[in-house]
């Protein structure tokens, strides 16, 4: 995070509107407080309308009438968005899925990661827009691509993939008997006499082999990193001193984006709340409650994880009101636009860019709102992002927020468990968003961390799930002081996905003494009393020379916790508010509307529901607000310096 203050910017497509107007648009943009604009990440066919025939006039054009205007521009490799010609060139490079159907031109994402002669084109254009634009003063960043893995698009079940999964493999492993005990393929004989006759995970009668599943995935996730890299590589050095950024996804694990995040300068994310809540497993009435302002956890928790993939992270897209592709599509409540934009600001975004500009009146996104709408009249989002534009030029707040608690985030946990779930409601990312509200519902400060990160500094670790814990983390862990809370199905499993031989949690018994005999799993309606609330989902018999400290799951040894099943709201918040005071940390018990989020030597407070509540009731003490008052009405927002 640099000391400068957070920017705004928007997503435009010059392409689509009419030469006219883009002076009009720029000014405006400008006017209103925007400094940056986002360009050019599906503009393939305009930029190289035929194979080998760029036409830069328009693009030019383009750029400078938004240079004139004072914006910085974000330039997007067109790479998402393959044109016609170029399927046509090499049918081959489509994506095909699981059920093995190619996947169709006619919308974008239709190419497979794994396809080498693809990836050569897309070094070719990528090099092509950067030797023409990449010292161009205007342009200040590179997003790579747009959205990986957007459409189901990371696993490709193709030719392509296949091939490069043998060399994957034969890399890995070297050779195949070695492959053959990793996985356990005597196992209906499953054993394989070379790389060359290994197909993969899809279409199999029954499952296939966890551990050939997870190695797919490994493999899916490093092509994807790879593919970054290749375009990373070309912007770096034909256009010095510019961010190379990509734009994740919210509620997405299929690739590791601690991985490609290594290749970036800046993490950013597209922030969708209204239609990350349809979208999501929420039940009915929080779908209800918070259908106009996002649940009051989704947006916080996206923006402490991709923080943790790089400090410096943006919003690359921010809804501005109704989108089109959720299964229904509320208007946001007015004010959320401008709310959104100092939530990500309390959470250390460096730029929050709308999505977008203006709403095109034709193909797929005709129904998605923009700060315009298609008629060029301006929408409510516009007022908003002038507003909060002149509110984050008042606000003085610099400085990164201080490290409170870290709670460990791993891709791989997400496909082991998909691979094996033992119970259909063992849904990590649900578990892991569990214990990122019970943190927040204390009113602590979550950093969402890779297993790869230094834990130097934090006051707690919590690792809701690490089923793989390696030598080099288990070292890690016992050198903390801190408290240490590590959840159920950790230390469970081998790098091979297999049992560890001292049964789980495996080498985590060197950290304190209990061994876990046996799981269950439960359908809803069926649980266990512990402590100040209940374990579902999933229960594990653990043997241990200790008494629980709350039976039947939780047990202590110094300062490190194991928690053997899926604990509710109630006892997450028992053993992390104990945890907290032994950490030294101050906690407070939020209404579930209610979260606060110190950053830059101010804290904030965000109401996400649909009643004024009042903040001197919720936290007491006088403060001189900067934002809001004491009052916090729907979609309302105060800060003060702490
Ligand atoms: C994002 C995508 C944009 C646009 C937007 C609509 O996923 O990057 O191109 O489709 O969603 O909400």
């Amino acid at each position: 995070m640099t000391d400068e203050k957070m920017r705004l910017g928007v997503c435009y497509y010059p392409e689509h509107w009419p030469e006219e107007r883009w002076a009009i648009d720029a000014a405006r943009m400008a006017e209103i407080g925007l400094s940056r604009v986002r360009i050019g990440e599906f503009a393939w066919s305009r930029i190289e309308p035929e194979p080998g025939r760029y036409d830069w006039s328009w693009l030019d054009r383009a750029l400078r009438t938004l240079a004139d205007a004072g914006l910085g521009i974000i330039f997007g490799t067109p790479t998402a968005t393959p044109p016609k010609w170029l399927v046509d060139q090499m049918p081959d490079m489509i994506a095909v899925d699981a059920s093995g159907k190619p996947r169709k031109f006619g919308s974008r994402r239709h190419y497979c990661f794994s396809h080498r002669p693809y990836r050569d084109e897309c070094a070719r254009i990528t090099q092509a827009v950067a030797d023409r634009y990449g010292k161009n003063p205007a342009v200040v960043a590179w997003q790579t691509d747009n959205e990986y893995g957007c459409h189901n698009t990371t696993l490709s079940y193709s030719d392509a993939a296949r091939d490069a999964f043998r060399d994957w493999l034969a890399a890995k492993y070297g050779d195949v008997s070695a492959l053959n005990t990793a996985w356990g393929n005597v196992f209906w004989s499953m054993e394989y006499r070379s790389f060359g006759e290994i197909e993969l995970p899809n279409l199999t009668v029954t499952e296939p082999n966890p551990a050939h599943v997870l190695d797919f995935r490994r493999f899916a996730s490093d092509e994807v990193v790879s593919f970054n890299k290749l375009q990373a590589n070309i912007l770096r050095a034909a256009s010095p001193g510019r961010d190379i950024v990509h734009n994740f996804m919210g509620f997405y694990n299929e690739f590791d984006h601690h991985d490609v995040s290594a290749d970036l300068d800046v993490a950013s994310w597209d922030s969708y709340p209204l239609g990350f809540l349809e979208m999501s497993w929420m039940s009915e009435a929080e779908k209800i409650r918070y259908a106009r302002q996002g649940h009051p956890d989704i947006s916080a928790f996206h923006h402490d994880l991709y923080r943790g993939c790089k400090d410096r992270w943006w919003v690359m897209e921010q809804q501005p009101g109704p989108v089109n592709w959720a299964p229904h599509n509320p208007a946001p409540l007015p004010g959320m636009v401008r709310f959104w934009t100092l939530e990500a600001l309390s959470h250390g975004a460096e730029l929050v860019s709308f999505f977008r500009w203006r709403q095109a009146a034709f193909a797929q996104e005709q129904m998605h709102s923009g700060l315009l709408r298609p008629d060029a009249s301006e929408d409510g989002a516009l007022f908003e992002a002038e507003q909060v534009a002149g509110e984050i030029t008042a606000l003085d707040c610099a400085g990164a927020a201080p490290k409170r608690v870290a709670l460990i985030y791993s891709y791989e946990a997400q496909w082991l468990f998909e691979a094996q779930p033992q119970g259909q409601s063992f849904v990590n990312l649900e578990l892991m968003f569990s214990y990122y509200t019970a943190l927040r519902r204390l009113g602590l400060d979550v950093d969402i961390v890779s297993p790869d990160a230094l834990f130097d500094g934090y006051a707690m670790i919590v690792a809701p799930s690490l089923p793989i814990v390696r030598p080099e983390l288990a070292v890690k862990f016992a050198a903390l002081t801190c408290p240490l809370l590590l959840g159920p199905r950790s230390g469970s499993k081998t790098e091979n996905f297999a049992f560890p031989d001292e049964l789980p949690p495996g080498p985590l018994q060197e950290l304190l003494p209990v061994k876990v005999m046996r799981v269950e799993s439960l359908r809803e309606g069926i649980e266990v009393t512990s402590g100040d609330g209940r374990i579902t989902r999933w229960l594990e018999h653990i043997d241990s020379e200790g008494e629980p400290e709350i039976a039947p799951v939780l047990f202590k040894s110094s300062n490190r916790r194991y928690l053997g099943g899926w604990a509710d709201a109630a006892l997450l918040r028992q053993i992390l508010g104990r945890m907290a005071d032994e950490a030294g940390l101050t906690t407070c018990d939020l209404p579930q509307d209610i979260r606060i989020r110190s950053h830059g030597g101010l804290r904030f407070a965000f109401n996400h529901g649909p009643d004024t509540l009042s903040l001197g009731k919720i936290l007491p003490g006088t403060r001189d607000y900067l934002l809001g008052g004491d009052d916090l009405p729907p979609a309302g927002v105060a800060a003060w310096r702490e």
